[in-house]
């Protein structure tokens, strides 16, 4: 792991036009991807996550959404300034992705070693029989138990944690150095949940690959985990080490989050919501769009938006964006 971060969104802006308005989906948000590490990019519902990730891989929904703003560097090229094949071939070999539904990504009509073969085929030129060969080894890789007669099976007659298995292992076909996965476990039960994650670890540790777990369920990735980006209300309001994050949250959304949390090792908990309803983003206070729902809020904070900046006495990478960052950390439970 070096210092020099893969990936680096900054001040990123992405917009939707919608019949009620425009939507500021995700509003001036930064954070960094370093190589080989495991980033968790939580928040509630709504908060911009999903967006995140589509503009990281150049998905944005047209022509309602549109990024307005800021850069995406991968690998020291600004994503969003690269014409559109070039984040095609990029996304295709180096940046994959998984989804939270995998049957909508797969396609029903094919069979699945057929599908993971096809990576092969189509970025390595590779004949059918040696697509099928490293179709088969993948599937073995992720742990699909009798492989060889699953090879010839159709999506549907896989289980849902099985499914994912196949979608991970088209997603590692070309060894990507980055894996961006999107409530990769949402829709499974929680001891698949748990054997998936455990699955994306040890694949991200064999690969040595980067790897942002998109989620709003702490729980799930605690473990797994380097660092976290908070999200809410499409800006990033708190970043730093998952366990000193944990210990030291320097934003109330975040204490409020962690605070529902029994232990960092202990038993996977979902995050108790906090108080008060997410933000309508058509409709956002002025200044901190978490005043309402915080019980630090001043006067200042519904005059003045606060910035992203170091946690006040904590050690960097650790920051926040909160005026009352300071009271929070001696505060917060
Ligand atoms: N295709 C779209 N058209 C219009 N608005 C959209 C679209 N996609 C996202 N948005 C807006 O952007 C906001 C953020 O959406 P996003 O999908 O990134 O949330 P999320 O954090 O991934 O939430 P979840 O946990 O529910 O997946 C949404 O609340 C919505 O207002
Ligand atoms: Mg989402």
């Amino acid at each position: 792991m070096t210092s020099e971060p893969l990936l680096s969104v900054r001040d990123l802006r992405v917009e939707f036009s919608t019949s009620a308005g425009v939507v500021t989906a995700v509003d001036g948000a930064s954070f960094d991807v370093r190589r080989g590490e495991t980033v968790a990019l939580l928040g509630e519902s709504g908060s911009g996550k999903s967006v995140t990730a589509q503009a990281m891989l150049g998905i944005i929904p047209k022509p309602a959404g549109r990024v307005t703003g800021g850069s995406i560097e991968y690998d020291g090229r600004d994503l969003l300034a690269l014409p559109a094949t070039a984040t095609r071939e990029l996304r295709g070999r180096e940046i994959a992705m998984v989804f939270q539904d995998p049957l909508s990504s797969l396609n029903p009509v094919f069979r699945v070693g057929a599908q993971i073969g096809e990576m092969f085929r189509k970025h390595r030129g590779a004949s059918r029989k040696e697509a099928r060969a490293e179709a088969l080894e993948l599937m073995r890789r992720v742990g699909i138990p009798a492989a060889e007669k699953r090879l010839d099976d159709y999506p549907h007659q896989f289980s849902g944690g099985m499914r994912q298995r196949v979608m991970i292992a088209m997603a590692l076909a070309l060894s990507p150095r980055l894996l961006i996965a999107d409530e990769p476990t949402t829709a499974l039960d929680v001891t698949v949940q748990a054997q998936i994650m455990d699955l994306l670890a040890r694949l991200q540790d064999e690969e040595g690959m980067s790897l942002v777990l998109i989620t709003h369920d702490l729980g799930v990735v605690a473990d797994v985990a380097d660092r976290v980006v908070l999200m809410y209300a499409g800006r990033v309001v708190e970043a730093g080490p998952i366990r000193e994050v944990y210990e030291h949250s320097a934003h109330p959304y975040t204490a409020g989050l962690m605070g529902s949390l029994p232990a960092i090792d202990g038993p996977r908990e979902r995050l108790t919501p906090i108080q008060g309803a997410p933000p309508d983003l058509l409709d956002l206070p002025s200044g901190c769009s978490f005043r309402p729902r915080c019980a630090f809020a001043s006067e200042r904070c519904a005059d003045e938006e606060p910035v992203l900046l170091g946690a006040p006495g904590r050690p960097a990478p650790h920051s926040s964006a909160c005026h009352h960052a300071g009271k929070v950390l001696t505060d917060a439970p």
